[in-house]
């Protein structure tokens, strides 16, 4: 089969050995992330995670004290740290990242995990916690707009996009694990 995973432009992309995960809020980037990164023994990093340790604040409180616009600038410097020090690691980026950097290309191979709205509100309403601490759910109408504003970000920056839905949640992480496998590096 000719498909992308034999490309160059593959290896090209992934000059830095970093594969990001981008997608909206609940599309499984850091569950997924975390499973690839420990198949392949890689580092597995979080945005959001890096910023609530540099804040020491969760996303929630950074959110109602500073403000988005804060955290968004928060993204950008997590960015620059990422593009100037780290190497060879699997990176889930908050939902929003791709809207507040530009050029995600530069960060790694950068794969985007496409979920249905629908379908994505139906898991994250399993764990209420999960909805809880996400501040851009609390509106359904709301966040079905910047989910419909922000698709098209996502697939101009993804080199390579994988679309869930119920029926592939359970095996998505195989077919990614599939598709790495095929990358020179990740062999
Ligand atoms: C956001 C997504 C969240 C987090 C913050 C803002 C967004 O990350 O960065 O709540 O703008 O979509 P997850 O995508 O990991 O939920």
């Amino acid at each position: 089969m000719s498909n992308v995973l034999n490309d160059s432009s593959v290896n090209d992309s992934s000059v830095n050995g970093n594969i990001i995960f981008i997608g909206f809020m609940g599309s499984g980037k850091t569950t997924l992330g975390r499973k690839i990164a420990k198949h392949f023994g890689r580092l597995f990093l979080d945005t959001d995670l890096l910023i609530e340790s540099r804040e020491n604040m969760e996303i929630l409180d950074i959110f109602k004290q500073h403000g988005e616009k804060y955290f968004r600038n928060l993204e950008r410097e997590i960015s620059e740290l990422i593009q100037n020090s780290i190497r060879n690691s699997i990176i889930a980026v908050g939902g929003g990242f791709p809207t507040a950097v530009s050029s995600l290309q530069k960060l790694g191979f950068v794969i985007y995990l496409d979920i249905d709205f629908d379908f994505m509100i139906s898991e994250v309403k399993k764990h209420p916690a999960e909805l809880e601490k996400r501040p851009l759910l609390e509106n359904l109408d709301e966040a079905k707009k910047i989910y419909d504003f922000r698709k098209k970000i996502y697939k101009s920056q993804a080199d390579k996009i994988f679309t869930i839905n119920h029926n592939n949640y359970e095996t998505v992480v195989d077919e990614v694990i599939n598709f790495l496998k095929n990358i020179k590096e990740f062999e």
